[in-house]
């Protein structure tokens, strides 16, 4: 390797052409082309359907409501994905994990670090059933006053789906027994 660089350098210098074959190499490596068979997966295709949950780039580059919950200046009003038991049980658990410590495991502003904190206490998330989902998927993405930012610990997926949680549980919060919102079932 030590030899390589001054001999590629040299050939430059006199004008020599370097063999083409060294630089083809790149283009003819294997790979497989679209709607290729592949012996090496179960299913024999040589495409893979993304795994559950994944974003291509381009949805996201092209589509800022999903990315940045802003549409221009405007906050998203709805959640742009879509909304159901298995998103809901992974908003809960990244809820419990990365904001119910400060604004408490039911979104109250009930808890020991709201207690002790000393600058801003963490409000509760309860009265804000009115703002748009935009509000919630800013806080965390971009974080909100003394509050950092929690997109190093969410992923869009994740964010949004504690932004749906946050729904939840200003829905069970709201809701009374016997109530309209209730499914007929359960009331
Ligand atoms: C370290 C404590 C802490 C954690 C963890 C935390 N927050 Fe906050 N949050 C705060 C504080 C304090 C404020 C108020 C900041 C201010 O007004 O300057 C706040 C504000 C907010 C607001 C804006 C409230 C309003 O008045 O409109 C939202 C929404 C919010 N947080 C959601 C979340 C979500 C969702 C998570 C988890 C991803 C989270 N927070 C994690 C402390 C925290």
């Amino acid at each position: 390797m030590k030899y390589l660089i001054p001999a590629v350098g040299l050939a430059a210098l006199t004008g020599c052409q370097i063999s083409s074959e060294t630089l083809q190499r790149m283009e003819d490596q294997s790979k497989y082309e679209y709607y290729e068979t592949s012996e090496f997966w179960a299913d024999g295709r040589a495409m893979r359907t993304p795994p559950e949950g994944t974003f291509a780039r381009e949805q996201l580059v092209g589509n800022p409501g999903l990315s940045t919950g802003r549409v221009g200046a405007q906050l998203v009003s709805a959640i742009p994905v879509t909304v159901d038991k298995s998103l809901l049980l992974l908003g809960q658990k990244k809820y419990n994990i990365v904001c119910s410590q400060c604004h408490g495991v039911l979104g109250d502003g009930n808890s020991i670090v709201a207690e002790n904190m000393g600058l801003r206490l963490p409000p509760s998330l309860l009265e804000l059933s009115e703002r748009p989902a935009g509000h919630f998927y800013t806080a965390i993405n971009e974080g909100y006053g003394v509050m950092p930012s929690f997109s190093g610990e969410l992923n869009t997926q994740e964010r949004w789906a504690v932004v749906a949680y946050v729904r939840a549980l200003q829905a069970a919060r709201s809701t009374r027994p016997g109530g309209e919102s209730l499914p007929q079932e359960n009331r």
